[in-house]
């Protein structure tokens, strides 16, 4: 049964919020020096995964709270009513089984009653089947020529998990394939694209769950429209495009042959759906056994994340820690640095997901939550945040727990880059970490040959308070299946902090308004008449842009 469980109602809530008035005045530093095994004590793995929470503002009794409010507001039994296919999605009275694309065990999964895995194995087949054929070219374009370009036409869920992943592995990408995306409505994403293209040679996958979603089918009529400008024929569309959808009565409307479509279900939530048919463009980039990797590596995660011990457990540590410091320290964003440059979507991809999942006010009783709930994400690759933004997390006002992301191994190991990249990232969590004192920073000046009135004068700007939180994850190497492990780590996180805010995780009615407006707004774009049914900023912006396009 999915809990309900008001978080702030529980004892272990109460507990947290005394012990951290106490913690307010703790320093890491100090936990460090009076604690020489807190790296082993804090340290999880996960077979080539090292997660690394020692850097936090925490003792053993803020874990223990956090696991007490984990148990509290049931998160086992949370984990037990996903897997299980309970309508977890009750807003949308739907279950959430995207762990059932990727579970390639003998295991069934229940949706109402009948196991899912059947037609989660079809479609994987036909994904294999299709794009064996298009590597060896036994697929052909309306000339005869083997495809060689692939666009993926799709946004927000349908988009940014396949970039992020192809991205990612770039360098298992097979050879003569070379994947475009296109999500924006802006005319000048498509526009671009398609100079870099050949219709002959060119696979378009129209990826949307829907099959409704605005910007992605007025992309793919451009895209068809400018097929048929070389083509001529409508009945050579089949050679060309295919769907990733839900919805099979709006993909036939498009004209695309049902057989050229691969489907997926209402129980994938967009943003979660990489694993889903919308993974093709994955699929065709690296090789269908590449993507069997990623799969397994989610599919590892799913089953550790069931059976290991909560306080052992990364996915429900990295959101207790969240928690802490959201809920008790009032932090508003976390930040996602990946110290490889292949994973550089990698932060875009969980601002979605972490974002459209949990950037919700209503608790599951329909009440307005008196707590706050999803963070803000961001992040960049390293080292390029390091001269953007890491100034402010340095010394600015507020706390911003980070996640450190970096391979051990590069895939381009030229000459120290990879040691200097690592280097970059170990210091960065130790400076966050110990910060620099008043001490420190004389000494430094004095060896400059400083004079005292100096000193005194640069001291404020140049000390460090240090004290500030980050995870670090170490993998071995971005491979198809590490990379699977970390989403689905990450995935798992979301659902634990959903739970524990006691909101719905799985819909995302927010987006919804702007939606429905601009559907409003645009006829009235369309004639040239002023418009006055808004407010007078609305108005004004609309007309005035009628008056500049003239
Ligand atoms: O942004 C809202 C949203 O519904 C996302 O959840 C989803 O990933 C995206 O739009 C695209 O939707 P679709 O796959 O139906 O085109």
């Amino acid at each position: 049964m999915f809990p309900n469980t008001d978080p702030t109602r529980t004892d272990a809530w109460k507990k947290l919020k005394e012990h951290a008035d106490w913690m307010h005045g703790a320093h890491i530093r100090k936990l460090f020096a009076q604690d020489p095994q807190r790296f082993e004590k804090y340290t999880l793995r996960f077979e080539d995964i090292l997660f690394d929470y020692s850097k936090n503002i925490h003792t053993e009794e803020t874990i223990e709270l956090l696991l007490e409010l984990a148990e509290a507001c049931k998160v086992k039994e949370a984990i037990a009513a996903m897997f299980g296919g309970e309508h977890i999605n009750r807003t949308e009275d739907r279950a959430v089984l995207h762990t059932a694309l990727r579970n390639l065990s003998d295991t069934p999964v229940y949706d109402n009653g009948e196991d899912v895995m059947p037609a989660v194995r079809t479609v994987l087949q036909k994904m294999r089947t299709f794009s064996a054929k298009v590597h060896s070219g036994e697929w052909k374009g309306y000339t005869g020529k083997k495809i060689k370009y692939i666009v993926n036409i799709g946004i927000g869920g349908s988009d940014l998990g396949p970039v992020m992943v192809t991205e990612a592995l770039r360098p298992y990408w097979k050879a003569d394939m070379q994947p475009y995306f296109v999500s924006n409505i802006d005319g000048t994403h498509i526009a671009e694209t398609l100079k870099k293209i050949n219709p002959e040679e060119t696979l378009f996958l129209i990826a949307s769950k829907t099959f409704t979603t605005q910007e992605t089918m007025t992309n793919a009529h451009t895209a068809r429209r400018w097929f048929l400008e070389s083509a001529g024929d409508e009945s050579m569309i089949k050679k060309h495009f295919v769907a990733l959808s839900t919805n099979r009565p709006e993909v036939e409307k498009f004209g695309i042959d049902p057989e050229n479509m691969f489907e997926f279900w209402d129980w994938v939530g967009g943003r979660y759906s990489l694993w889903s048919a919308i993974g093709l463009s994955i699929v065709l980039t690296i090789g269908y056994d590449h993507f069997e990797q990623l799969l397994r590596g989610g599919h590892a995660v799913d089953r550790y994340f069931q059976e290991t011990a909560f306080a052992e457990n990364i996915p429900v540590i990295m959101a207790l820690l969240g928690i802490w410091y959201s809920n008790f320290f009032g932090s508003e964003t976390e930040a996602i640095l990946a110290y490889d440059q292949y994973m550089h979507r990698f932060a875009a991809y969980f601002q979605q997901g972490n974002m459209e999942s949990n950037g919700k006010s209503a608790d599951r009783n329909g009440h307005p939550v008196e707590y706050s709930t999803g963070p803000i994400i961001w992040g960049e690759p390293g080292t390029n945040g390091q001269h953007a933004f890491y100034q402010l997390i340095h010394q600015g006002t507020r706390l911003i727990p980070c996640d450190f992301i970096a391979p051990a191994i590069s895939h381009n190991p030229i000459g120290d880059h990879h040691p200097k990249l690592l280097a970059n990232f170990f210091a960065q969590t130790e400076a966050l970490m110990n910060g620099k004192t008043e001490q420190e920073v004389r000494t430094e000046l004095e060896q400059l040959g400083k004079t005292e009135a100096e000193i005194e004068q640069l001291l404020p700007y140049k000390l460090f308070s240090g004290n500030r939180p980050t995870n670090s994850f170490l993998l071995k190497e971005i491979t198809p299946y590490t990379l699977g492990n970390l989403i689905a780590l990450y995935e798992h996180k979301i659902f634990v902090q959903g739970v524990i805010w006691n909101i719905f995780s799985f819909d995302q009615w927010g987006v919804e308004l702007g939606k429905q407006l601009a559907g409003k707004i645009l006829p009235e774009l369309l004639q040239d008449e002023a418009v006055s049914s808004h407010d007078s900023s609305t108005n004004g912006l609309i007309n005035a842009y009628k008056q500049m396009r003239k």
